[in-house]
């Protein structure tokens, strides 16, 4: 979580950007508490670290404003005027939060300063205590928290327009978003449960693998646009996830059937699972890996393979998951890692093709400790187009290739109207590969502007020619473009 910052507010500007910065702080903390509020009694000694951790943060905000409100609009949480930074950091908290206040109807809360720890429990505990079939929660909440002497945090009722059906794109992106953070909290579980030497269940991760393939089959744009998130800090969860996604997806273009895709969902999860037992000062070095470094790093495909024979109960799940751990650093020429004693007898299990190829693309388009600046989404393919036969098996990196598009989910565009476009879901017909859907970011002289869909085949009535066509690629880190705003 960040810390928080002491400075001064001067100008409006600055005061966005720290509402912004602390914006998170309070989703985050005001959720730990709401929880906990959930699970204790207010007296509980478990709340008083997190409540004063709220309070913390209430009092920065409260040098420069009197109060501070969070209110809830639509799908989104704003502190004042200012859009609350939706990101892998905050999204479990943001989700808890916009349902739970939408469950009971709650448009708004306002924190007065000075706001004490006693008051900020208080507040947890009306909050929760409300109950979602009430006819009015906000004015029982209200009246609550004035019966507590809670006087300091007040809520105003949520009274825009019921919600209007949300249109299937919308739904499936929802759909899709809360998958993707489900699957990543699952695996978080099982890995907590191996670094305990607790038993583990594959049953949760399987279930979610199964969640991803179904919002998959349905339309699978939404889950691409998902991987585009690299979240340094928890890059293993993130980048195993997005592994699975591309896995998957690979997997039903190439007509697996679905119990098969579970096991190769499963399997991909799973992939570098050998990593938890390497020391973190190794895998979060800040310097260039040393050759010791590098020989425990290649240890965790056979790392891997011990963990997960420690799972319950050995099936063919498991088995295809070491045989994938085991070999996913492996080449198509049998060169890479763990090294073989017989190259030329080794045949590699077909799911460790593509999860090589998921495993490969997902890396480089990632910011690690070792590779600080990530290649775009276009440059990390060309990249594995000059390995095609070395590392990766030919036919299957064609289909990799198409997948993914000439111009893949997240990449950012110049348009010849001079605006700039995020690609949100590849053109499935060949012939217009190089004309995906995109999201216009900004208008022709370079300001943001609320994000609008435009289909790049789409022909302008009037001239006969395209509305919009493709200039070149540009690099999306230069610009400053926050990708998980756009796609969850
Ligand atoms: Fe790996
Ligand atoms: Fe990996």
């Amino acid at each position: 979580m960040a810390q928080i910052p002491s400075f001064q507010i001067a100008s409006p500007q600055v005061y966005n950007e720290h509402v912004l910065a602390l914006g998170k702080d309070l989703v985050i903390r005001l959720q730990i508490l709401l929880k906990l509020c959930g699970i204790h009694e207010r007296n509980n000694v478990a709340l008083v670290r997190p409540s004063e951790r709220l309070v913390e943060t209430l009092a920065v905000f409260h040098r420069t404003a009197a109060e501070v409100a969070l209110r809830l609009s639509r799908d989104f949480l704003y502190i004042d005027e200012v859009r609350v930074r939706y990101d892998i950091e905050t999204a479990t908290s943001y989700n808890y939060l916009l349902d739970e206040m939408k469950r009971r109807r709650i448009g708004a809360i306002s924190f007065k300063g000075p706001v004490d720890a006693v008051t900020a429990r208080t507040f947890g505990a009306v909050f929760v205590g409300i109950e979602t079939t009430h006819p009015d929660p906000p004015y029982e909440m209200q009246k609550r928290l004035v019966a507590g002497n809670c006087f300091s945090i007040t809520v105003e009722a949520y009274d825009e327009p019921p919600e209007q059906p949300l249109d299937t794109i919308m739904d499936e992106r929802k759909r899709a978003k809360r998958t993707y953070f489900r699957a990543i909290s699952s695996l978080k579980g099982i890995v907590h449960a191996l670094k305990e030497g607790q038993a583990v269940e594959l049953r949760r991760v399987k279930r979610s693998v199964q969640s991803i393939i179904d919002v998959m089959l349905r339309e699978e744009f939404s889950l691409l646009g998902l991987t585009t998130l690299k979240d340094y800090d928890e890059y293993l969860y993130n980048h195993c996830i997005n592994v699975s996604i591309f896995a998957l997806t690979l997997g039903k273009r190439l007509g697996l059937p679905k119990s098969h895709l579970t096991n190769l969902g499963v399997s991909s999860v799973f992939h570098d699972i050998g990593k938890v037992e390497i020391p973190h000062e190794i895998i979060d070095k800040p310097t260039e890996f040393t050759e010791e470094d590098w020989r425990q790093v290649k240890e965790h495909p056979s790392l891997g393979v011990k963990i997960l024979s420690r799972i319950r109960g050995l099936n063919d799940l498991t088995m295809v998951s070491m045989v994938v751990s085991f070999e996913h650093h492996l080449r198509h020429d049998s060169k890479g890692y763990p090294a073989l004693r017989s190259r030329a007898e080794w045949d590699m299990h077909f799911f460790s093709r593509i999860v090589a190829l998921a495993d490969q693309y997902d890396a480089m388009t990632s910011s690690r400790v070792y590779q600080r600046v990530p290649f775009s989404p276009d440059k990390a393919l060309s990249v594995m187009a000059e390995r095609s036969g070395t590392h990766f098996e030919p036919a299957l990196l064609k289909v990799f290739v198409n997948m993914v598009g000439i111009y893949p989910i997240g990449t950012l565009l110049l348009l010849d109207t001079k605006e700039l476009a995020l690609v949100f879901d590849t053109n499935p017909t060949p012939a217009n590969a190089n004309r995906p859907r995109v999201l216009v970011i900004t208008d022709p002289s370079g300001n943001q502007i609320e994000a609008r869909t435009a289909d790049l085949t789409e022909i302008d009535a009037r001239t006969g020619r395209h509305k919009r066509s493709v200039v070149k690629v540009l690099d999306v880190h230069k610009y400053n473009i926050n990708l998980a705003e756009y796609f969850i």
